[in-house]
């Protein structure tokens, strides 16, 4: 017999195995934004025009890594770089962590504060499993990405705090406060993704302030604290004078409650070489390299060795930074323009100016409103008929824990030229002509 002719293996009844499956792994929804994504791209392969504005990924022609990223990767296996790496990351890379984040942020840590893994994600679950014990109150404001799922995946109770647009989409203090007595955690994403905004630095202070407080509380209480988890993977990709800050350079008393991440996938563009950091108290993060280990979610070690040289190299680092800022701003204003433009002609469009990463927060006031005889009630009903009739594609807030069709939707600029764009606004108009 040969492999050829073995008979594949039958796994019988599918859903006999799904109903043995654990309750975790049952409830979990998968990434509503891949799903909206696969569809697009189905289209694409089939020869449609689409403008997709849905995944927080780059188009490597459009947004590639850095050369001297690539070029560090390739020696690196060249040079052998290719077994385990220390399970809290290759040395020269916390290394270089700790000086990026000095220069950068104005905060020094020390060199037991960092941890490499593999991307962003496995960093923030690390947090909430490392802080959270199940049942126990997590907060975090929306539109926000993936907090439900880790929510759901550590066990912990979310409390969701809707914000406002005239807000920027961010947490004021007032709105926060009632809830940090009792929580464990408290999550906050700037720039915001899905929204392309950042928190004000009074607003931010505020809160930080704030988590300082009931912590001191809580000491004298003798009961466990209240952790900020700051995710800033966006936080070099900025517009204009956009200005970002970290909680512990603004309040370095918060040091030993704050965990900030950050990583190489959204600054660099380089989602696809898996390598993010955490910054924290020393004592939570030994705790996350033993999680981090068991799951041997390590950033891949010749990536770890030519990010490490690379940041070091601070003019590249900088010009690299200006050139991605100049592209992002030049889509980013690309869509904005179309819609203002759009906006002042009387089209029921608005969106938020954007502050930051490679979104814009977009608003279609059709929810009610026809067209073609078919009535639009749901931001699901606008998705599916920009896509089919504009060849817009678009993520519904909705896919970011927001419940009210509001008509928000993110767009993203990763993945499209300026001239994608520009093609779809005719397109959209001509759509939003025919409206009753
Ligand atoms: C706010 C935010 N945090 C974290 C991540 C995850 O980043 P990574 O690809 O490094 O896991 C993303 C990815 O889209 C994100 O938008």
């Amino acid at each position: 017999m040969t492999p050829e002719t073995l008979s594949t293996l039958d796994f019988g009844e599918p859903d006999l195995i799904d109903a043995s499956l654990s309750d975790n792994v049952r409830g979990l929804v998968g990434s509503e934004i891949l799903k909206i994504a696969a569809d697009v791209k189905k289209m694409i392969a089939a020869g449609d025009d689409v403008c997709n504005l849905t995944v927080g990924d780059f188009d490597s022609r459009h947004f590639p890594i850095p050369d001297g990223l690539r070029e560090r990767i390739i020696t690196a296996y060249n040079d052998g770089e290719t077994n385990y790496p220390p399970s809290d990351g290759v040395l020269a890379l916390r290394k270089a962590v700790v000086d990026f984040v000095a220069r950068t942020w104005g905060a020094r840590y020390p060199i037991e504060s960092v941890l490499i893994a593999s991307g962003a994600r496995p960093i923030l679950y690390s947090t909430y499993l490392a802080v959270v014990n199940a049942g126990e109150k997590v907060v975090y404001p929306v539109p926000s990405w993936n907090n439900n799922h880790y929510v759901w995946m550590s066990g912990a109770e979310g409390v969701v705090v809707p914000t406002r647009a005239e807000d920027g989409f961010m947490p004021t203090l007032d709105q926060l406060a009632p809830h940090l007595r009792d929580a464990r955690l408290l999550v906050l994403n700037s720039p915001l993704n899905p929204t392309g905004t950042l928190i004000a630095e009074d607003q931010l202070r505020a809160i930080v302030e704030a988590v300082v407080e009931e912590n001191q509380r809580r000491t004298k209480q003798g009961r466990r604290g209240l952790f900020l988890l700051h995710d800033q993977v966006y936080s070099t990709l900025l517009s204009g004078d956009a200005r970002h800050r970290m909680p512990v350079a603004l309040v370095p008393e918060a040091a030993p409650w704050v965990v900030s991440l950050d990583g190489i996938s959204k600054g660099f563009a380089a989602t696809g070489l898996r390598v993010g950091w955490v910054l924290g108290a020393p004592k939570l993060v030994a705790r996350m390299k033993a999680l981090v280990g068991h799951i041997g979610a390590w950033a891949p070690r010749p990536e770890q060795v030519a990010v490490a040289g690379f940041l070091n190299d601070a003019p590249a680092v900088e010009a690299y930074q200006q050139e991605m800022n100049r592209r992002v701003q030049r889509s980013l204003d690309a869509l904005f323009n179309g819609f203002t433009e759009m906006r002042a002609q009387g089209y029921p469009v608005d969106c938020v100016s954007p502050q930051g990463a490679i979104y814009l927060s977009l608003r279609l006031d059709l929810i009610g409103r026809s067209i073609g005889g078919r009535r639009l009630e749901t931001n699901e009903d606008i998705r599916q008929l920009l896509l089919d009739r504009a060849g817009l594609a678009a993520v519904p807030f909705q896919a970011f824990g927001l419940e009210q069709d509001s008509g928000w939707f993110r767009l993203s600029v990763g993945a499209v030229s300026t001239d994608d764009i520009e093609r779809a606004f005719p397109r959209l108009r001509s759509l939003l002509d025919e409206l009753t």
